[in-house]
């Protein structure tokens, strides 16, 4: 029985569906100086600058360079006068995550569609264009100082070609960044993002689960289970939403009661009380390739005890083999060298590290995820995950 031939509904989905999500376009940063966060997300990750928007190119308000590696494209923008609106948020956040942006059909029937579901607007749509083609964005507001952005994109600035190294809108132009031959002949290997956590405050992770089901249609992702995080040790709970084609997966964490500081309740601490991004999952589909070249170029990973080890194999292998699946691949010494987790479930593995904070305020870091069938998120590493972060807080003063 054949399972393989294409779904005609597919493309009736991706027509008549205002908010059928066609890939993740951008992520957006605030960032007090842009051109200096280029260059360290650059050199430690790896990523590649090759486009921007600033006074060269007629942009007065702000200054904006895209970085650019695999599938995901980051936006990292700052204020250029003192009384850009975007001050008010560096002061209150830091440098952090204001949108993820999705690439749809057309982004302002997404953008109304969204807003009849009950969404607040953050800006009407708007259009830049010129002879070469147009990009259409309009935005909703999320949680606290999150944004969603739908993009759509017509001629040039078609995402495929903007893939390829076309130009990100009408606004930007090409720039050289010094980095880029190096970054090209010593990749990080990194490919799209994964999935993308928000921290709510205490009592409202379920009203957001709502806001992402009823304003933007997602659902929740069917292998979340909710009993698995509330251990006596864990200090959050999180739900997982997924968009309809589980392009992505954007998981709400509310922090809960623990013995000690919550690692959420930190992060809200250091974010004016103000829900927003906790980290970006960057996927990879060599995670000991990517995390060895990571360390090498200077990039700061949380450390777990030793003790990690001790327990880890026993725990993934035995899962594996539960469900029929070979044990975990990867050199078992290496992955300890290199400081990676592993968690299983009924499908499979994964293999993950987390960065320490990208800024001096404890908010935003990344994860390097690679999957091997699982679909789930490291529920596994939990416990030990918050031994180590607790270390990180004490260290910081926050526990
Ligand atoms: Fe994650």
């Amino acid at each position: 029985m054949s399972t393989a031939s294409p779904s005609p509904s597919t493309d009736r989905t991706l027509e008549t569906d205002p908010l059928h999500l066609v890939d993740v376009d951008h992520v957006r940063f605030y960032v007090g100086n842009a051109k200096q966060a280029a260059f360290f997300y650059a050199h430690t990750f790896g990523f590649e600058v090759t486009q921007i928007a600033d006074l060269t190119s007629g942009s007065r308000d702000t200054a904006r360079y895209l970085l650019t590696q695999g599938n995901i494209r980051f936006i990292l923008e700052t204020p250029l006068s003192p009384d850009h609106p975007i001050n008010d948020e560096l002061t209150k956040y830091g440098d952090g995550v204001k949108d993820v942006a999705f690439n749809v059909m057309d982004a302002e029937k997404a953008y109304e569609r969204a807003v009849s579901n009950g969404g607040e607007s953050a800006y009407e749509p708007r259009t830049t264009s010129d002879g070469s083609g147009s990009v259409t964005m309009a935005g909703v507001k999320a949680y606290g100082r999150a944004v969603h952005t739908f993009v759509s994109r017509t001629g040039d600035y078609a995402l495929p070609d903007v893939k390829k190294g076309g130009r990100f809108s009408p606004e930007f132009h090409p720039m050289d960044f010094a980095l880029n031959d190096y970054n090209r002949q010593n990749p990080c290997g990194l490919k799209y993002v994964d999935h993308c956590v928000g921290n709510v405050e205490e009592g409202k992770m379920n009203h957001w689960v709502e806001w992402y089901e009823n304003v933007l249609e997602f659902s929740m992702f069917k292998h979340f289970d909710d009993a698995d995080i509330s251990t006596e040790h864990s200090a959050l709970m999180s739900k997982v939403m997924a968009s309809g084609n589980h392009l992505i997966k954007m998981p709400i964490n509310e922090p809960a009661d623990g013995l000690k500081k919550s690692q959420i309740l930190e992060y809200l601490e250091w974010h004016s009380m103000t829900p927003g991004i906790q980290h970006l999952a960057l996927r990879t589909d060599d995670e000991l390739a990517s995390v060895a070249e990571l360390r090498r170029r200077g990039v700061d990973f949380l450390s777990l005890p030793d003790t990690y080890y001790e327990a880890v194999w026993d725990r993934v292998n035995t899962t594996l083999k539960a469900h029929g699946h070979e044990p975990v691949r990867e050199d078992h010494e290496r992955i300890k060298d290199l400081g990676i987790l592993v968690d299983a479930d009924d499908e499979g593995y994964l293999l993950q590290l987390f960065t320490k904070p990208l800024q001096d305020r404890p908010t935003l870091f990344f994860e390097i995820i690679s999957r091997r069938g699982s679909q789930s998120f490291g529920k596994g590493n939990f416990k030990a995950l918050f031994e180590a972060l607790e270390l990180e807080q004490e260290r910081r003063g926050n526990l």
